[in-house]
């Protein structure tokens, strides 16, 4: 059209969050493609930031002595194995300025521990990782920006083995049997799909330094921009743009 060249168009802060609100990072990807490793970069960038890392892990239910005698046969990797609710209870929690204490989950015995939290308190930036972060639609509208971490599936079977093996107590077999049940049909069936509704697709993960600049630099802007809805709650900033 002769009029889009030139005339400017004038867009407000549409994030979700609400400017006293904490700016939530959500971060899923394929098991061991890196999704931590992606985090604890995001945080070591944005170290004048108060942040908190949830772990999607830490709210695995508690397996029952029937379930453990059959652990095998168990799908770690189905949205049910999770305890959504409380999930969404603590973000709904961190959100409103509250402290909160999260489960720690052994991966050793399938089990929370009984005595003891993680607390976390209050903060500007919650990052929300885990393979099926993306997955309830509930907890995916919590979200002021959505990464996928993009890994090829062979690095991300060749790390698991090492991990599974070393950290969590697995033998090879059990974790190449477990891979071929359950992780990679949910792979294929629940954490690709919710590639859709991510921002920004990571591919290597935490070998990706220029994706994780550009995201650090985002996010600076974006809390650049909260603090000044903090600072003058009632100003509205508006974005003039140039169209070409
Ligand atoms: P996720 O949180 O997605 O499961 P992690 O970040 O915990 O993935 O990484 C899984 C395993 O792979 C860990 O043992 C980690 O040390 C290793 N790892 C992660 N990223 C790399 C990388 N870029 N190069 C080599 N090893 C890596
Ligand atoms: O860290 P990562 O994203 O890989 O963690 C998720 C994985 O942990 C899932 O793929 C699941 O199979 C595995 N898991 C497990 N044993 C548990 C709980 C989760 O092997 N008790």
């Amino acid at each position: 059209s002769p009029f889009r060249s030139g005339v400017p168009s004038f867009s407000q802060i549409s994030d979700p969050a609400a400017p006293n609100q904490p700016f939530v990072i959500g971060v899923t990807g394929g098991t061991a493609s890196g999704k931590t490793t992606v985090c604890d970069m995001i945080i070591q960038q944005l170290h004048d930031h108060r942040i908190v890392l949830v772990n999607q892990d830490s709210f695995y239910r508690g397996l029952t002595s029937e379930e453990l005698e059959r652990v095998q046969e168990y799908n770690f990797d189905h949205p049910d194995a999770f305890d959504t609710e409380q999930l969404l209870h603590c973000i709904d929690t961190l959100k409103s300025g509250q402290p909160y204490q999260i489960p720690i989950y052994d991966f050793k015995t399938h089990q929370r521990k009984s005595d003891a939290f993680r607390q976390v308190n209050a903060c500007d930036v919650i990052i929300l990782e885990g393979i099926l972060v993306f997955h309830d639609s509930r907890v995916r509208d919590l979200m002021n920006m959505k990464i996928f971490v993009d890994t090829d599936a062979d690095v991300r079977l060749a790390r698991r083995i090492r991990r599974d093996t070393v950290e969590r107590g697995r033998d090879v077999d059990s974790v190449l049997e477990q891979y071929a049940n359950f992780v990679k049909p949910a792979f294929d069936d629940f954490v690709l799909p919710s590639k859709k509704y991510a921002d920004v697709i990571i591919p290597r993960g935490g070998d990706n330094h220029v994706a994780v600049d550009l995201i650090v630099q985002h996010i600076h802007t974006k809390l650049g921009q909260h603090d000044l809805c903090k600072i003058y709650p009632n100003l509205f900033v508006i974005q003039s743009t140039f169209q070409i």
